[in-house]
């Protein structure tokens, strides 16, 4: 039976913690486990993150082990080693799948229902590990994908046009990673084309413009971890947001990283396309309109991960 109050985080470091008080932040759960290896360290996450509670909603934070996952709505996996300076998210991927086999068999041994979402790196490889080891169908193990990446794009839209950016309308697809992709030729601003948007603000350089936002979206996560070491706020709540369309049943249209099954052409991989998502985790991949380029670059971009599974052996 699943308690669709309560959620787990499995990995407490930087980006588990953030998620936690995120998600606490967000009061969309009414009891949070927190898992870690080392189990001193969920505790003292939990504690702290208690302190908090007299200022938010009522919620039970505590650090636990898998019998308490295993009637979670949604579990949350960011367990694993993060990218050191000049690292990239695929060279993460032997230490990272390897703790992922010790985690998912945990959750399949105790007929977990709730979703699973990845978030540990590299993102779009984990997650399709995780489907293949939990034998779980494929709509309830997503990866946090290329939400992040989405919501660096709008922000720095919105920055250079001077305007919300949640009025920008834009996705980033593809792998979570270095290969990804911006859909420019489908990005408005509130159903304003963006290149006659750019117009209005005086800007007619875009192939430059795009070129450049591109590169800043791309590499931001470079650029945080040379500077502090890890990045965790925008992801947080990045999944806070994947949390609150799963557990609302709001069928948002996200980025998340799921499989495809012929989708665009592509089977057998995960990575991520606008998907709706709601209580049953991925609900339908959308197929939009790419232009001939982005479709090549959304290509190249999952034979890089195909590479990848290829060598695996799961
Ligand atoms: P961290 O090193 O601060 O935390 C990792 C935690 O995982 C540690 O507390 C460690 O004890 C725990 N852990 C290791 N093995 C475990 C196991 N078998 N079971 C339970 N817990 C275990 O790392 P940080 O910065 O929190 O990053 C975590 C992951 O998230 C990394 O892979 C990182 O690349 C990824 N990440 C992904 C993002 C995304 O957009 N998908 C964004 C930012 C980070
Ligand atoms: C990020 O994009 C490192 O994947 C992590 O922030």
């Amino acid at each position: 039976m699943i308690n669709t109050r309560k959620a787990a985080v499995i990995g407490c470091g930087f980006v588990g913690a953030s998620i936690a008080f995120s998600l606490m932040q967000r009061g969309l759960f009414s009891e949070i486990v927190l898992l870690d290896v080392d189990r001193d360290k969920a505790e003292g996450e939990a504690m702290d993150l208690s302190h908090g509670l007299p200022y938010t909603a009522a919620i039970s934070i505590y650090a636990g082990d898998y019998d308490d996952v295993a009637d979670c709505a949604l579990i949350v996996v960011t367990a694993g080693a993060n990218q050191k300076p000049g690292e990239t998210r695929l060279d993460l991927i032997g230490k990272n799948v390897s703790i992922l086999r010790s985690i998912v068999p945990e959750l399949s041994r105790r007929g977990c229902e709730g979703i699973l979402m990845i978030v540990s790196n590299p993102v779009d490889i984990l997650t399709y590990a995780a489907w293949k080891l939990s034998g779980f169908p494929a709509h309830r193990v997503i990866g946090s994908g290329t939400v992040l990446d989405t919501a660096r794009l709008k922000y720095l839209l919105g920055e250079h046009l001077q305007v919300d950016s949640r009025s920008v309308h834009a996705f980033v697809i593809g792998e979570h990673g270095d290969s990804e992709l911006a859909v420019w030729s489908g990005a408005n601003i509130s159903g304003i084309p963006l290149t006659h948007f750019c117009e209005l603000r005086g800007y007619f350089d875009h192939q430059a413009s795009m070129q450049k936002i591109y590169e800043d979206v791309r590499d931001s996560a470079y650029e945080i971890i040379q500077r502090k070491g890890a990045t965790y706020y925008g992801i947080a709540m990045a999944v806070a947001r994947i949390a609150e369309s799963i557990l609302r049943d709001e069928h948002a249209v996200m980025p998340i990283s799921v499989l495809l099954a012929g989708e665009y052409g592509l089977r057998d991989l995960c990575l991520s396309v606008p998907t709706i998502v709601g209580k049953n985790g991925a609900q339908k991949v959308l197929e939009i309109p790419l232009s001939d380029e982005e479709a090549a670059a959304l290509h190249a971009s999952a034979a890089q991960l195909g590479e990848v599974i290829a060598g695996l052996k799961l």
